[in-house]
């Protein structure tokens, strides 16, 4: 019969992994110095996240359903790191211009939007606000995009980021219910030059009057709804060309 695993030496072997975890970040950063000493010289590319998104997925795949926004949360946080880190050594004396060829798309999300997977999953779907992110960033990369990903249940907060993404490519703006009279988010969004595709999961012109109402489209470069998550990756398509 088999011998039942120890639990100090399961707690050993964890505690050795966690040892090479730090050992391998280590590497990675020292590696990340010598590439970014590579590029200054060769006046190359400062960014390159094309293989980002494969390496996030593998990891994904590895954990169940639940863990999956998470594990894929640690892993772009590691590698921007890594790149945050190439970047200021990059800028250290005269570093050459940053030339990031990714478009660079800020994705906002309203109030209420936290909720997503247990708000009112007949009209918003079971996908969690996370879930979808990942697959957001998935497909974004697809179309040589970098999303940055925002939410907010505070109308001020809401302008405040709009105002952050203004030298951005394109911002995909769900307001939630802010859509249909915060005259505020309608003004941040017409004062930046940042083009905005305003986006709902539900298809709003087929509810209730009050949605039928958007103060913020009139200043969008378009509106796409209810199409579920899958109208934020329809959105991406306004900023290809
Ligand atoms: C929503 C539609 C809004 O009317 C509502 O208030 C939301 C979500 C959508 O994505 O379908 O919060 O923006």
């Amino acid at each position: 019969m088999a011998k039942e695993p120890d639990l100090t030496d399961l707690r050993q072997s964890i505690d050795t992994i966690d040892d090479s975890l730090v050992k391998l970040f280590e590497e990675r950063m020292s590696l990340a110095k010598t590439v970014a000493e590579y590029k200054k010289k060769n006046d190359l590319t400062v960014l390159d996240s094309s293989r980002e998104q494969e390496v996030i997925d593998r990891a994904t795949a590895l954990v169940s359903e639940e863990l999956r926004g998470e594990t894929a949360l640690f892993m772009r946080a590691l590698m921007s790191l890594s790149r945050e880190y190439q970047r200021t050594l990059l800028s250290e004396g005269e570093a050459p211009e940053e030339r990031d060829t990714m478009k660079k798309i800020a994705v906002i999300n309203g109030l209420n939007l936290n909720l997503l997977g247990e708000r009112e999953p007949d009209k918003y779907g079971n996908e969690t606000l996370e879930a979808l992110n990942t697959r957001i960033a998935a497909a974004a990369a697809n179309l040589g995009m970098n999303c940055v990903f925002y939410q907010s249940n505070v109308e001020g907060e809401l302008v405040t980021i709009i105002q952050e993404a203004k030298d951005f490519d394109g911002i995909i703006l769900n307001a939630g219910a802010y859509t249909h009279y915060s005259v505020a988010i309608r003004d941040a969004v017409a004062g930046v030059k940042a083009p905005t595709v305003e986006v709902h999961l539900s298809n709003v012109a087929a509810r209730e009057e009050f949605r039928h109402t958007s103060v913020v489209a009139p200043v969008c470069k378009g509106i796409v709804a209810g199409f579920g998550g899958d109208s934020y990756i329809i959105a991406l398509s306004a900023f290809i060309s």
